[in-house]
């Protein structure tokens, strides 16, 4: 039937009506927004802060400015989950009070009620955060306390706050857990200048006795930022080792900021750094990942879980997003390696429930041959089989001029991923190419995570980690293979996309 112009411009204006109402009410529909990975709905954010577990819910508090999307005015902002990828965002948790902006830190399940701060017989949940204050006399940075007693949904400053105050413009970034062994409070917190961690014990959280410091060691460049110490598992078997992450901003490698680790042991006072092949790296090879921390008081027998805020202080006032700007990792499940090469850190994006539309990729191709088109977000698993020397991987392109290439160079010892012509430029500090070395004997697999402004790999075995943002033009992806030498390097793997996390 033909419709009367009348009409179809009737409905023109009503789609168009539409379309401006869904645009004005809609959210995490923007231009690039992140569609599995979390970001605020507005406003800025930098560090996670206190992730926890607690009554059934994963707490992510996290750096935020709640009157605009650059750094400022910072406070505590909070989302919950049930599974670490859902997140529903709360109101702000810790906000600036008289003068004091609250930092990054961390929060604990105090189940014997040991700092008092419970009602009778009851769990609640405290923060330990660094409190930042300003004035003519210079900057101070203190620890200090905040507690809440339903479910994290409201908070109370300690009254008799500072709890740790040496008097420093630098010292922040208290990670606090409980040492079963010990059976106190453990914190592990940064004099950043210095390049030290500082550990302390405690048995109510209130008062704190200094046992040990750890640094200068391994990359001193920059300030020391948001430590954590962790416990973690082996990828098989019963063993056990200490993890001590350390964020270094600026000097990384890869430019900017970047986490630095250091495998070793803790005896309860001291952290001491094993000297073996592997046991110092870094917890992430691209530009885009920094102050990770894990969750406290996991179920037992979990492997610990790591988020990091995707971003890096060379450009982060700069990325190209509104009403938002800064987004948070995909949350990854931690172990180590220990095999002929020798230690390693693995991590294994938690992923697999927004799972659908599974492609198997079978084909070995050859040369830049074309096998799949896709929009973001999706996840690609690829096993390469290769012979010696050649250069191989993955191009994920949005139009003929931008694209990401992801390869193994074996000449040169490398794994990498070359943003320099995915899209938008940001700052001179943007385009890259990031690299990890490449470990011999460990297999060519490789994990990808794409999102509509970011891409993260894994890869050999998920002992590296490389996290970068991209800003192309389209968020259609031709997915090409290529080789060196144009010689066809066998791939099997999967394709999935993924499901958004905010429908
Ligand atoms: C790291 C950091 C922390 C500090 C916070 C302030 O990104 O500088 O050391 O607590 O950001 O927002």
């Amino acid at each position: 039937m033909r419709v009367p112009l009348n009409k179809t411009l009737l409905r023109g204006a009503l789609a168009l009506g539409t379309l401006l109402a869904s645009k004005q009410t809609s959210t995490y529909e923007e231009d690039y927004r992140p569609q599995v990975h979390f970001s605020p709905r507005k406003h800025w954010t930098n560090d996670p802060n206190g992730l926890v577990y607690f009554h059934r819910e994963y707490h992510l508090f996290y750096q935020f400015n709640p009157f605009g999307n650059e750094w400022g005015h910072m406070s505590w902002g909070h989302a919950v989950s049930t599974d670490l990828l859902h997140w529903t965002e709360l109101q702000v948790a810790i906000p600036e009070e008289n003068g004091e902006m609250a930092f990054t830190g961390s929060v604990v399940v105090d189940r014997d009620n040991t700092s008092g701060f419970c009602a009778p017989k009851q769990d609640c949940l405290v923060a330990i955060y660094t409190g930042y204050h300003d004035s003519p006399e210079g900057a101070r940075q203190t620890q200090n306390l905040a507690y809440s007693v339903d479910d994290g949904r409201t908070w109370t400053r300690y009254a008799g706050n500072p709890v740790i105050d040496l008097h420093l413009a630098d010292f922040r970034d208290p990670s606090v857990s409980w040492d079963e062994k010990q059976n106190h409070w453990l914190m592990a917190v940064s004099l950043p200048t210095q390049h030290k961690v500082r550990f302390y014990s405690s048995s109510n959280l209130k008062q704190w006795t200094q046992l040990s410091d750890f640094g200068p060691a391994g990359d001193v460049q920059g300030a020391w930022e948001c430590p954590d110490l962790l416990r973690i598992p082996a990828d098989r078997g019963k063993e056990n080792m200490w993890a001590l992450k350390i964020g270094l901003n600026p000097g990384s490698p890869q430019g900017g900021s970047g986490e630095q680790y250091f495998l070793g042991e803790f005896d309860g006072t001291r952290f001491v750094a094993s000297a073996e092949p592997g046991s110092h790296g870094w917890t992430n090879y691209g530009k885009d990942d920094y102050c990770a921390i894990s969750f406290n008081a996991l179920p037992r027998n979990e492997k610990p879980v790591l988020i990091g805020w995707m971003n890096n202080w060379q450009y982060a006032a700069k990325l190209p997003t509104s009403p938002w700007r800064g987004q948070m990792s995909i949350p990854r499940r931690l172990c180590f390696v220990r095999d002929q090469s020798g230690f390693a850190l693995k991590q294994e994006p938690v992923i697999a429930l927004i799972r659908a539309g599974e492609t198997d990729v079978s084909a070995p191709p050859g040369g830049h041959r074309e096998s799949h088109v896709l929009e973001t977000p999706f996840e690609l698993d690829l096993q390469f089989r290769s012979s010696p020397n050649q250069v191989f991987g993955v191009r994920l392109l949005s139009d003929e001029r931008h694209w990401t290439e992801i390869g193994f160079d074996q000449p040169k010892g490398q794994f990498y991923m070359d943003r320099t012509k995915s899209g938008a430029t940001v700052s001179q500090d943007f385009p890259a190419s990031t690299t990890a070395p490449l470990v011999a004997r460990r297999a060519f697999d490789l994990k990808l995570i794409v999102d509509r402004c970011s891409i993260e790999a894994y890869a050999q075995n998920g002992t590296i980690a490389m996290s970068n943002l991209v800003f192309p033009p389209s968020q259609n992806n031709k997915i090409a293979f290529f080789s060196s030498s144009g010689k066809p390097v066998p791939v099997t793997g999967k394709i999935w996309q993924l499901r958004p996390i905010w429908k």
